[in-house]
């Protein structure tokens, strides 16, 4: 359709053209998006909005970064596609710079977090069966988890509502609950090939893993020589103000998988390796079309060079602390409507006691602040890293005002 055709249309034709032609997978907020600048979106009507969910944690430094639309636009004006099957200009100097960053050897880029994880599940059941033998191929996952919605991922995702509509799935994944070492020492055996955990698990309602149970994942995978996987989707590219959050637990993990901020938009994801889990996909194992292509891999070097220059990891700590204490305030004073307040960096979680979550979100909508609902009692907080101090306080007084009226 050409730009002249699209504009004649108004937003509300657009929205009733959404609900017959696009299939159903959303529920859908009645808000058209049109621009983006920072920490602020736009929509149809002209209405301004503070973003404190960046598109579920995706545009990390800010909406329309002019850094990374000018990298993006050079790039389309350069060369926007090429196959996996000839070198690529921009790659090897981003998977280098992303194995600085994460202490890995080596890069597999997707465009997706599910496509990361599916790499991370492939390299550990190949890994295993090279090194433990053939029946040795089970993963264990954690309860509450999510890791994607491709078969493999949604059966590692040990959440029922997830999985329900699509059995039989795969065989192969073991769910514990976080924080039972016990557990988690009895779950491993000579089937087991890796252990796969989020260390703040976004998707399920910002649950920071223990830094003690992560420490003593890594070293009981040691013991028995199989192989940690950290799924940094949601939690990487300095969101928590290191650049994994894994980070925090003074952790390496074998495998990290990154994705949604790490190309501020594009679709990009990353599967990185150490050890001999780096060498150990071949020629012919696993691949994608467009995984890595120069348009996704020049935003993405863009975007580590804005976090880098801006400081943002820093800021995102800094400002985060912020935020946290100015919720936690909220929480003292209306205990009976708030439970908890938690969170690291600026991937922050707000645990209602009663179940308005969904109204809240509607309501700092309509007034202007876009935030997630989680479930009935969960308000989830993932701006762009660029957000201040202010922000925080005019997202923390919304609130205040809002559970007032309830
Ligand atoms: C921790 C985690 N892993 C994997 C995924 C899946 O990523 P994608 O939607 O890009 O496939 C998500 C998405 O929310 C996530 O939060």
């Amino acid at each position: 359709m050409s730009a002249t055709r699209q504009e004649s249309v108004n937003a509300a034709q657009l929205m009733q053209w959404d609900s017959e032609y696009v299939m159903g997978t959303y529920a859908r907020q009645p808000v058209m998006f049109v621009r983006g600048e920072g920490a602020r979106l736009w929509d149809s009507d002209g209405k301004e909005y503070l973003d404190f969910l960046a598109g579920i944690a995706v545009c990390g430094v800010g909406h329309c970064h002019p850094r990374v639309a000018r990298a993006i636009g050079e790039q389309a004006a350069t060369l926007m596609h090429l196959s996996n099957l000839y070198y690529n200009p921009l790659q090897p100097a981003l998977a280098r710079r992303l194995c600085e960053l994460t202490c890995m050897e080596r890069a597999f880029f997707c465009n997706s977090g599910a496509e990361a994880n599916e790499c991370a599940i492939k390299i550990a059941r190949k890994w295993a069966k090279q090194h433990k033998g053939p029946d040795c191929y089970e993963i264990l996952t954690f309860e509450r988890s999510f890791h994607g919605r491709t078969l493999a991922t949604v059966t590692a995702t040990a959440q029922p509502k997830y999985q329900e509509p699509f059995t039989p799935l795969p065989p192969g994944f073991r769910y514990l609950p976080v924080g039972d070492l016990h557990a988690l020492d009895e779950a491993i055996n000579e089937r087991t090939c890796a252990v796969m955990i989020e260390p703040i698990q976004g998707e399920a309602g910002v649950h920071i893993v223990p830094p003690q149970f992560m420490a003593a994942i890594r070293a009981l995978c040691d013991e028995s020589g199989i192989l940690m996987i950290c799924d940094e989707v949601q939690s990487g590219m300095g969101r928590t103000g290191r650049f994994l959050a894994g980070a925090h637990s003074g952790i390496a993990p074998d495998i990290v998988t990154l994705a949604k901020a790490i190309a501020d938009g594009m679709p990009m994801g990353v599967c990185l390796a150490r050890g001999e889990a780096a060498r150990t996909l071949v020629p012919g194992d696993h691949g994608s079309t467009f995984g890595g292509q120069p348009l996704a891999c020049a935003a993405a070097l863009a975007a580590l060079d804005v976090l880098e220059e801006e400081d943002l990891m820093n800021h995102a700590a800094r400002v985060g602390d912020h935020f946290l204490a100015g919720l936690r305030r909220l929480q003292q004073a209306m205990p009976e409507m708030v439970q908890e307040a938690r969170g690291v960096g600026l991937m922050v979680g707000l645990e209602l006691s009663v179940p308005e979550a969904k109204r809240i979100q509607k309501e700092m909508l309509a007034r202007g602040i876009v935030i997630n609902a989680i479930g009935d009692t969960i308000l989830r907080f993932v701006p762009p890293l660029v957000v201040t101090e202010a922000d925080c306080d005019r997202v923390v007084q919304t609130l205040e005002e809002i559970l007032r009226s309830l």
